[in-house]
This record gives structure tokens, sequence and C-alpha cells, in this order.
């Protein structure tokens, strides 16, 4: 069985094709960085507009490139939410014409499960049951996943997600979009010690994350450096403050990801979405996995971002499931992963 995924829900069009026995087979991602990179962040209709250019021509690409035709697709799978509206409905729109074209049934993803999913291509794949932590640009939960498609969530950040905290704190240092990978870059050069920034929710129990104070902590540091004169940040100071910020986002998550697994006994944890690129981040978890004992999974580095192998092997594994929907298309831009458990 051949899955063709469609990832459309915010600055990436990715497109894939699942095979039964055989993985991904084919992998092609176009991101608009460039086109929002002026405006610090990303512009829905600017999106939207550009998957709407790309999608058809990157699906027959892929297909020629790879001597497929349009009989060897047996599905299609979408990001159907959570996500900008515009960009979901071209996707959407896409999957829904080509299922109906081409006479295959069409599945709509849930963009978090796709991440998640996105773990277990790795080649030492977890089995179930685990944590997984979802960190990207617009999320940052920690569920316990005793069987597919089943998500308890045991906590979630109260306002920014890690990524976008990442990103607004990039944007202090004059830093370009996306920042994570700003700031993992210049963290590297950074002053252990000069500054010490907090963790934010770890003093208290509980598994919930909020990251908007040190989005503020990080400002105050950047005016208290700049002083009355409003003198730009030398390239050392603005490591310092990288690595600084840095390290309380990534302690921060460690620490809730051990209490996680303290609470619910789990001994396996598996990472997803953009955050866990994020090298610094794998390697405390790593130390705190060898120190207790436990194991934790990452995706492929590259799939760690939006992609659309993500959303061809989540559509699999849902169309295993006998999962089924019309040709009615309906998206959800707000979308509660926990709605996705069965009854
Ligand atoms: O999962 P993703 O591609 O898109 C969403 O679903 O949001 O995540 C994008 C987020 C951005 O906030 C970006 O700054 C962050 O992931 N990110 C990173 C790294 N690579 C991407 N954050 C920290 N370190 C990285 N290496
Ligand atoms: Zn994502």
């Amino acid at each position: 069985m051949n899955v063709l995924g469609i990832e459309t829900s915010c600055d990436e069009t990715g497109i894939a094709i699942y095979s039964t026995g055989k993985g991904i087979i084919a992998e092609s991602l176009y991101s608009q960085i460039e086109l929002h990179r002026e405006y610090g962040g990303v512009v829905p209709e600017l999106a939207s507009r550009d998957h709407i250019r790309r999608t058809l021509p990157m699906i027959d690409e892929i297909l020629r490139e790879n001597d497929l035709a349009a009989n060897d697709i047996d599905a299609i799978a979408y990001t159907a939410g959570p996500g900008l509206v515009g960009a979901l409905l071209v996707g959407a729109s896409v999957a829904k014409s080509l299922a109906l074209a081409w006479g295959v049934p069409s599945i709509g993803i849930h963009h978090m499960e796709g991440h998640l999913v996105a773990a277990l291509l790795a080649e030492d794949a977890p089995k179930y049951p685990f944590i997984a932590l979802l960190v990207s640009g617009g999320h940052t939960q920690l569920m316990a996943c005793h069987q597919a498609h089943q998500y308890e969530l045991l906590g979630e950040s109260q306002d920014d997600a890690a990524g976008e905290a990442f990103d607004k704190a990039a944007k202090m240092l004059g830093l370009p979009y996306p920042g994570g990978p700003c700031i993992a870059e210049i963290a590297e050069q950074g002053t252990p010690g000069r500054f010490k920034f907090p963790r934010p929710m770890t003093n208290k129990p509980g598994l919930d994350f909020s990251f908007s104070g040190l989005k503020t902590f990080t400002l105050n540091t950047v005016n208290g450096l700049k002083g009355q004169s409003g003198r730009d940040l030398s390239s050392q100071e603005k490591a310092d403050v990288a690595f600084a910020f840095q390290e309380a986002v990534v302690d921060t998550i460690r620490i809730k990801c051990e209490r996680a697994m303290e609470q619910t006994g789990l001994d396996r944890l598996i990472l997803a979405g953009g955050v866990s690129a994020n090298t610094e981040l794998r390697a405390r978890l790593d130390d705190s996995a060898r120190k207790h004992h436990r194991q934790v999974y990452y995706p492929p580095l590259h799939l760690c971002t939006d992609n659309g192998a993500m959303i061809a092997y989540a559509g699999y594994l849902r169309l295993q499931h006998g999962h089924q929907e019309s040709l009615s298309i309906d998206v959800r831009p707000r979308w509660p992963m926990t709605e996705l458990n069965r009854d």
C-alpha cells in the first residue's frame, strides 16, 4: 500500500510517500522561510498562497521522479489541523480532489499526531506505552500514550510554546526567524554561568509549563545590557544570553519529563516537534535517561520539523486501524489531541 502525505499547516509544503514494508520511499519539502523572513514570522495569507502554488506541482514531481503513476497511490493523508486555517484548506482541498479523481480514500491527520509518529519511523522505534513530549512552535505537551491513537494529556504550556519562546528570544537578540536553530547555534559560543535564568513552574508540583516569564526575563536581560544608551549587544553578549535562555528551557523540560516518568512509572520517552531537533535538549535528556536507566527516542533529525513523511505515516497507521472519512472538506485550526481518543 502506498500512502501519499500532504503537509501544509504552516510554512512548509511537505509531500511524501509511505509504502508498506518499505517505509518512506519519497520525500519532498519546500520551506517558505525566506518568504516570511522580512516579516519576522509567518504571514498566514502569504503562506496559503504559496501552498496553492506549490502543492500540485510537487506531487506531480514526486510521482514522476519515483516512476510512480496516480494508480500506484492507494490513499491520501493530509494535515487537517491544528494550524493556519487557509494553509490547512489548501492541503485538504488538494487531498480530497485527488482522492475523488483517483478513486482512493483520503484521511485528515492531526499535525501533532504526525509529529509523534515521526519518532516511530526511527530505526529503533519504541513500543507502547511511552511518554511523549511534543515540543513545536505551537505546542508544548506531555502525553502518556498507552496504545496507538490514545492520548492522556499530563501537562501543557499555559502560555507560549517552547518553540515560540525560542523564536521570541531570538527576535530580541536580532536573530532571524525561525529562532530555535539560530539561538542553538550562537549558544555554542556562550559563557556558562554568566547569566542564570529561572526554570518556570519547576518549584511547584505538576506537569504544566509556562515560558512567557522566561521571555520577559530575556527582554530585561537584553535591556539591562543595552543600558541607557540603547547600544547594540556584542556577539559575545548575545551568545551568553542565548546560552542562558536555552539552558533554562532545556532544564525546565528535563525536570518535567523526569517528573512525568516518575509519576506514571513509564520508562520510555519519545520526543517530537521542531524543538526536538535541539542538540542540547537531546544531550540533557540522554544524560537523564542513562542516569535513571530509562530510554529516550527521537525522530530522525530531518523529520523533527514539519514534513510530509510524518503525515503519510500517520495516515498509513490510521488506515490500518480502519479509519475512514467522507469527501467533505473540514479542517480544525484548533484541535485538542485528546479528542482523537477512541471511545
Ligand atoms: O514542529 P515545527 O516545525 O512547526 C510547528 O508545528 O510549530 O516547529 C517549529 C519550531 C520553531 O519554533 C523553531 O524555532 C523550533 O521549532 N526549532 C528549534 C530548533 N529547530 C526548530 N528550537 C530549538 N532548537 C532547534 N534546533
Ligand atoms: Zn509542526
